[in-house]
């Protein structure tokens, strides 16, 4: 017998910002570690999950297992409505044209290198041409270009930030040339924080006539992202970053670009036909699916985002800025912290050293009060070269963090430093 999920279908008017209802949706924030409640800074790293979400999981595999795509019986029909009823959430989601412009992916790094491999089989990307990126990228954002240049020699042009952390629009200006092939550039920062003005980025790329990809890993679960609105030719994301599960992510392309390009992988579910001479593909977007997709993880994305599309991200934006104004002030008032990436336009992460301890000295001595942060370079290792720092702590927020875990770790910053005197 099929049990149907308790989740709501419509939503009528958004949910209220109550944030105790809020963390209840959460359980492993009631959780304790190191006998100490959970406080829980580690979100631009993975995002936890709300109940819903692990519900849908154990609801999926105990109930409608099987795979898609393939089969004619029950199980298969109710398997394969789920996964497609999920990328017509994300297609709703980041308001793309139709939902074969949505290609699932094991994540944000998936996809890039996706188009990497792609691009340049497609004759998008050839020998000599440049590909301009930021200083702020995430590794991901950088190696597969740099994987791709050691058989085409793609030139990588990346653009300088200030000492504030953000991009230099005239630098990137300056950069782009009749070379330049396609920009690639993080939406917001993992380490920074800084949220970049990506739609003036895009049309001084189009502008040019120069494709742009966006990586938005960090900022999906931070703003609204509309692709159209944006006019971005390709936008990259993760699930668990967007509290879904992890291995899944969306890449996703405008219909035309993604027709130009041909598959990634071969295998099952992405062919129309195949003999052992030739075999011919699917369009988009199963020719870029080949066999066996994360089902389980797409249906917990679109059980995430149904979650998200309760309240209004305009209040999740608003309670963020203010946890994040709250934390960078009490920070500042404590000697010897150095934040790194102090743009304008920020969202809830804050990077910071400590003058005379290392970050993975804080990192561990705080997790002894139930606090976790994250410490090291952040998959970016050239901010830290550019701020001239080894590493950083970084504490990063989400809608279900609070006042009170900001007072529990600025408390236990003071007893670091504390120790150390
Ligand atoms: N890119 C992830 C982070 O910023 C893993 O922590």
């Amino acid at each position: 017998m099929i049990q149907k999920l308790k989740i709501e279908n419509r939503v009528i008017g958004f949910r209220k910002f109550d944030i105790n209802e809020i963390r209840k949706d959460f359980p492993i924030l009631s959780r304790e570690v190191n006998g100490k409640p959970l406080v829980y800074f580690d979100n631009a790293a993975t995002t936890q999950k709300p109940n819903v979400v692990i519900d849908s999981i154990g609801h999926y595999y105990r109930y409608e297992n099987a795979n898609i795509h393939r089969g004619l019986h029950f199980l298969s029909e109710v398997a394969t409505e789920q996964y497609e009823n999920s990328r017509l959430k994300v297609k709703e989601f980041i308001n793309s044209m139709s939902a074969s412009e949505i290609i699932f992916t094991k994540g944000t790094t998936d996809g890039i290198n996706l188009l990497a491999n792609t691009m340049w089989r497609a004759n998008m990307l050839n020998e000599g041409d440049e590909i301009i990126i930021s200083h702020m990228e995430h590794h991901a954002n950088i190696v597969p270009w740099q994987l791709l240049g050691d058989r085409k020699k793609i030139v990588l042009k990346v653009i300088p930030i200030n000492d504030d952390g953000e991009i230099i629009m005239d630098e990137y200006k300056k950069l782009i040339s009749s070379k330049t092939k396609l920009v690639s550039i993080v939406h917001t920062s993992n380490t920074l924080g800084t949220i970049n003005p990506i739609k003036e980025i895009i049309d001084i790329a189009h502008d040019n006539k120069i494709p742009v990809l966006i990586d938005a890993a960090q900022a999906v679960s931070h703003q609204k992202v509309d692709v159209q609105e944006l006019d971005c030719d390709f936008l990259v994301f993760s699930g668990h970053k967007l509290f879904g599960p992890t291995g899944i992510g969306v890449l996703y392309g405008k219909a035309e670009l993604l027709n130009k390009l041909p598959p990634y992988q071969g295998g099952g579910d992405m062919i129309r036909t195949v003999t052992f001479e030739e075999t011919t593909f699917e369009d988009i977007p199963n020719k870029f699916e080949a066999g066996t997709p994360n089902i389980v993880g797409s249906i917990g994305l679109g059980v995430a985002i149904k979650y998200l599309n309760m309240f209004n991200f305009n209040d999740i934006a608003e309670y963020e800025n203010e946890l994040l104004q709250y934390a960078t002030n009490k920070i500042l008032e404590i000697n010897g912290i150095r934040i790194i990436g102090t743009a304008k336009n920020k969202a809830s992460v804050i990077s910071f050293t400590v003058d005379g301890i290392h970050p993975y000295d804080i990192g561990t001595i705080i997790d002894t009060d139930g606090i976790a942060i994250r410490t090291g370079h952040h998959c970016t290792q050239p901010i830290m070269k550019r701020y001239n720092v080894p590493a950083t702590a970084r504490a990063s927020f989400a809608f279900y963090n609070t006042k009170e875990e900001v007072d529990v770790f600025i408390k236990a910053l003071h007893k670091v430093i504390k120790m150390f005197s």
